[in-house]
């Protein structure tokens, strides 16, 4: 059996103040796109789990085995679970937790008695705040920690250009270092009125403050003709830009890498509805 975890980009990311948990409440506009990791399952003597990066680890922290650990023996029957990785980590684009939706998803189908839909987005959340929207497979405002989703439908699909530098940024780091962070000057960082929303992320200010490359990116891209909307995904480090078409988006990655250099990763693709699937 084999499954598609998307990737997603923040078209908003809007943080509301600190909560006495420690998490901050948010208002956040989720978007998936089509840039998908792997996975297959497969029924096994006991559970398994690989993963065709080997830098991830793949041990019992793993959202993947947490995923999985959260249905407990009585209820599932044992699998293997490979995962063919194409989402950079760190990047800001919820690979792991789409990973860990994707398996909640696909045991629940295997599950001999299943959860229901209410059941599967308690799990999700316990396992990370982002979880819960990669199970409703839509675009969708998140709230609280982000795990309150509402789906909602997007106009037709926007061609999306990705840059991620060879650095992560650690999401705990960015939101322990938004209080007190300044913008940096010269650099935009209001809402951009585009066809997809009004594009805007609260965490780009403590970002770009350590990491002034993605500062300068961002200006950059800002610069194009072929730009809609420019904007740091989640915590970064990716940064992403809309463009009208996939020529367009195409056009912009042959020349971002000739200005910041080709040892930074790039990918072209679209955002995807709620009927893309
Ligand atoms: O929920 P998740 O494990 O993905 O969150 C990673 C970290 O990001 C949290 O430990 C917290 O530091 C920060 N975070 C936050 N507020 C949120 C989501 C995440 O402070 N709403």
């Amino acid at each position: 059996m084999k499954r598609f975890a998307p990737a997603k980009i923040n078209l908003s990311l809007e943080v509301l103040g600190k909560r006495p948990d420690g998490f901050h409440d948010l208002q956040s506009l989720f978007c998936p796109i089509s840039l998908v990791d792997e996975l297959h399952f497969e029924r096994a003597d006991r559970f398994g789990f690989s993963c065709s990066d080997p830098s991830i680890p793949t041990d019992e922290t793993n959202l993947v085995a947490k995923a999985a650990n959260s249905f407990g023996n009585s209820v599932l029957p044992n699998v293997r679970v490979h995962l063919e990785k194409r989402i950079p980590h760190s990047a800001g684009l919820g690979g792991g937790s789409s990973d860990a939706a994707t398996t909640l998803l696909a045991l629940n189908e295997l599950a001999l008695e299943p959860k229901s839909f209410a059941e599967l987005c308690e799990t999700a959340a316990l396992l990370g705040s982002d979880v819960p929207f990669f199970l409703h497979r839509s675009a969708a405002w998140c709230e609280g920690r982000g795990e309150r989703v509402t789906p909602v439908k997007l106009e037709s699909p926007f061609a999306v250009l990705l840059f991620k530098p060879p650095f992560g940024v650690p999401t705990p780091w960015a939101y322990k270092n938004l209080a007190g962070s300044r913008e940096l000057p010269g650099i935009s960082y209001s809402p951009q009125q585009t066809v997809a929303g009004a594009l805007v992320n609260h965490l780009e200010r403590p970002v770009f403050e350590k990491y002034v490359l993605l500062a300068l990116v961002k200006k950059w891209l800002l610069g194009q003709p072929e730009t809609l909307g420019a904007l740091m995904s989640g915590s970064g480090s990716t940064m992403f830009a809309l463009a009208r078409t996939q020529s367009d988006a195409e056009a912009l990655r042959e020349r971002i890498l000739e200005e910041f250099g080709a040892d930074n990763w790039t990918w072209v693709g679209s955002t995807m509805s709620s009927d893309g699937w």
